[in-house]
């Protein structure tokens, strides 16, 4: 009896540290995707105006969430929507009803740790519109060149018409608990 109790005490305090794990973890992950976005971002920008940070998003976004991947390791990682402009980043299948409910909460949703199968661990961070730079390509007013550049090189794009504040979309990431 002594020992049902205690496994009944244990389990929630090991299932906390493993969420724990992973969350230090896809945090690490995820700095240098962060850093390596915004630095490409704004240099961009400022060597060749708006037209120029475009094409950095386009060019190299996904080749930024591709090398930090860790394919050795099972660990992947990038960022999703609710409103897509690429659909390269559409979200996996877990991800979905996530973004349903963090759209409709209309709150600033918590970071998610979310068991997959098995060892494998999904990670949920929310992107804000904190920014009034992000405004420039996705905000109500974006300037006549942009939008045509845009709808360019994103015929389907729905990831205009944002305002300060707003839910944008998520990082996330995914590992299994063997290798981290
Ligand atoms: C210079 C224009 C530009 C600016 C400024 C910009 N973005 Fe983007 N954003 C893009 C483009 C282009 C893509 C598509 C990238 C790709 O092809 O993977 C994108 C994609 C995204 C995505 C991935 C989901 C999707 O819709 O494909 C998120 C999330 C995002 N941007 C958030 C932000 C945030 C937050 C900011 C402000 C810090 C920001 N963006 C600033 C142009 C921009």
């Amino acid at each position: 009896m002594k020992l049902f109790t205690l496994i009944l005490f244990l389990l929630p305090l090991s299932l906390h540290g493993i969420e724990e794990k992973v969350k230090i973890k896809a945090i690490d992950l995820l700095k240098p995707l962060k850093q390596n976005l915004m630095q490409t971002l704004q240099s961009e920008i400022k060597a060749k105006g708006i037209i120029g940070g475009i094409e950095a998003c386009q060019i190299e976004a996904p080749k930024i969430a591709e090398a930090l991947q860790e394919k050795t390791k099972k660990i992947e990682l990038g960022r999703t929507s609710h409103k897509l402009r690429n659909s390269n980043n559409a979200p996996r299948d877990w991800v979905k009803p996530y973004l349903k409910e963090f759209v409709s909460s209309g709150k600033i949703p918590p970071v998610q740790v979310v068991r997959l199968s098995g060892e494998r661990y999904g990670y949920l961070e929310p992107i804000m519109l904190t920014q009034p730079l992000c405004l420039q390509c996705h905000g109500n007013e974006i300037e006549s060149e942009v939008m045509v550049r845009l709808k360019a090189l994103y015929p389907n794009d729905d990831a205009a018409g944002f305002k300060m504040g707003e839910f944008r979309g998520l990082f996330w990431v995914e590992m299994d608990l063997t290798e981290i």
